[in-house]
């Protein structure tokens, strides 16, 4: 049975996220018919507009931004479910006027009086929508999708929370962080507990320390003034990269109950020690060649102060202080303008001491057996371990074993908002962050964003300061580099 009926509401509809990831989210969800039968999307934003230029949009959206390319039969069929109110966030008037064309659709589409309310705003605008629909409410046949930055700190955090939670009971709370999306950060878990092989080398005995690093090439894309007012441990840290260290690190849950991974993740946060000052690097691009193109420095992007010291690369240590990960460091980073485009979690494990013993005369190679799983942009695992040279003697030399999704499955996986809105539609909340887990996400990094620190230049086009290799225990080296 496919979702019930329903409206999804786009606050932000004429925004850049609703362009790029929403908007063509929905088309490929109509072209895989997941979506419900009957279905509109009423977009609302202060930019003038109507129903037919808020289509002209989004077929310049899908075109740009689709994974398939839009083919004109199922557009037009597709655009006929798309309606546009404009209206400002401050005015009750343009809610109200909002509300009227939801009953008509309601009416006229027999959408059953369901609603999404989407809020792809900048985040500072959802408090005043949350407080909009507190005035029309009571909401009992509604979700709401709440798209992160969650607050800019615990504080911030806590009081949005408190006003959603006066409205919107937390069942029908869909907070997103794409990332948990990704076919391939699902899969974390289907590696970790699916698969003896790694369920039983997956803690302090065996493993020396873990990388992940999300690197990408791109800048600011004109999102220069929210980016200035974040950086990167409010853009990544606090949120991806959290989850992923949680998926990579929490027992095993119960069941695949949304709850109980919900839990088991909630649970592991708990562990997490927050950051210390000394446990983080930060750092900020210079001008520099990143692709093969010239960069500017962070400095002169357009919406960036020229004084700005907000960091574009974050490198963080992080501890979970449990007995399965005691000792062991967790090395999360993620910069802009980096080399190229690349999310990696990279396990390294301990060396044995039948190693020193057996093979230390026959030239072992210092490089220790790995397992590295590639997140995008080509999705796959990599397991590296030692093997014989062929020929005379015994001389050790690393080698790779590689898998690869694309060459396995042959098949493409949905963008990972297409999955989230489906599961946001059909009221499934396992991939979807809970209150607690935002707000202790906050609790982890907030020493670190009350102490700011110096952000070290680097050149675009490079891995990041070199202060960063001082966070790695002794001996060792950045992965990708
Ligand atoms: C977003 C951040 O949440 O994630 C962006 O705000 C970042 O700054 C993006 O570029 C990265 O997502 P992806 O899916 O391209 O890895």
């Amino acid at each position: 049975m496919g979702p019930q009926s329903q409206i999804m509401v786009l606050f932000g509809a004429s925004g850049d996220l609703a362009r790029r990831k929403i908007l063509p989210a929905l088309y490929n969800l109509a072209h895989d018919a997941l979506l419900p039968e009957r279905f509109a999307v009423v977009g609302y934003a202060r930019s003038d507009g109507d129903d037919a230029s808020f289509r002209d949009q989004a077929r310049d959206a899908v075109r740009q931004f689709s994974r398939r390319p839009l083919d004109e039969e199922r557009w037009r069929r597709f655009a006929r479910l798309l309606f546009y109110v404009p209206g400002s966030y401050d005015d009750p008037g343009g809610f109200g006027a909002l509300h009227e064309r939801l009953a008509r659709v309601d009416e006229q589409d027999g959408t059953g009086g369901r609603r999404l309310y989407y809020c792809a705003t900048p985040p500072a605008v959802f408090p005043t929508i949350v407080r909009r629909l507190d005035e029309s409410g009571p909401h009992p046949d509604a979700r709401i999708v709440l798209e992160k930055p969650i607050g800019r700190d615990l504080t911030s955090a806590r009081s949005l929370q408190d006003g959603v939670r006066a409205v919107f009971d937390e069942r029908q709370v869909f907070r997103i962080d794409h990332y948990l999306g990704k076919e391939t950060v699902q899969n974390i878990l289907v590696f970790r507990f699916a698969n003896p092989l790694i369920e039983q080398i997956w803690d302090r005995q065996a493993i020396d320390h873990v990388q992940v690093t999300v690197a990408e090439p791109i800048g600011l894309e004109g999102r220069g003034s929210y980016y200035d007012n974040a950086g990167a441990l409010r853009d990544m840290v606090q949120n991806h990269l959290l989850q992923v260290l949680s998926l990579l690190t929490m027992e095993r849950p119960g069941s695949l109950a949304d709850e109980a991974i919900r839990d088991a993740k909630s649970m592991l946060l708990g562990t997490v020690r927050p950051l210390a000052p000394e446990d983080v690097v930060r750092g900020q691009y210079t001008w520099g060649v990143v692709e093969g193109h010239e960069a500017p420095a962070y400095r002169d992007e357009p919406g960036v102060a020229g004084s700005s010291t907000t960091e574009t690369y974050a490198a963080v240590r992080a501890w979970v202080d449990n007995e399965r990960w005691g000792g062991v460091p967790f090395l999360l980073r993620a910069g802009k303008r980096l080399p190229r485009r690349t999310t990696e979690v990279v396990a390294q494990l301990r060396d044995t001491s039948t190693l020193e013993q057996l093979f230390t005369e026959t030239g072992a190679e210092r490089r220790c057996n790995s397992v590295a799983l590639q997140l995008q942009p080509e999705p796959g695992i990599t397991v590296d371990f030692r093997a014989k040279q062929p020929g005379h003697g015994v001389s050790v030399q690393t080698v790779s074993m590689h898998f690869s999704y694309g060459a396995a499955f042959m098949v493409e996986p949905p963008e990972a908002y297409e999955r989230l809105i489906a599961d946001a539609m059909a009221g499934d909340r396992t991939l979807f962050v809970r209150e607690d887990e935002v707000e202790r996400a906050w609790e982890i990094v907030a020493p670190v964003l009350e102490v700011p620190g110096p952000a070290f230049p680097y050149p675009a086009g490079t891995w990041g300061p070199s202060a960063a290799d001082g966070l790695l225990p002794p001996g060792r080296k950045w992965h990708l580099r």
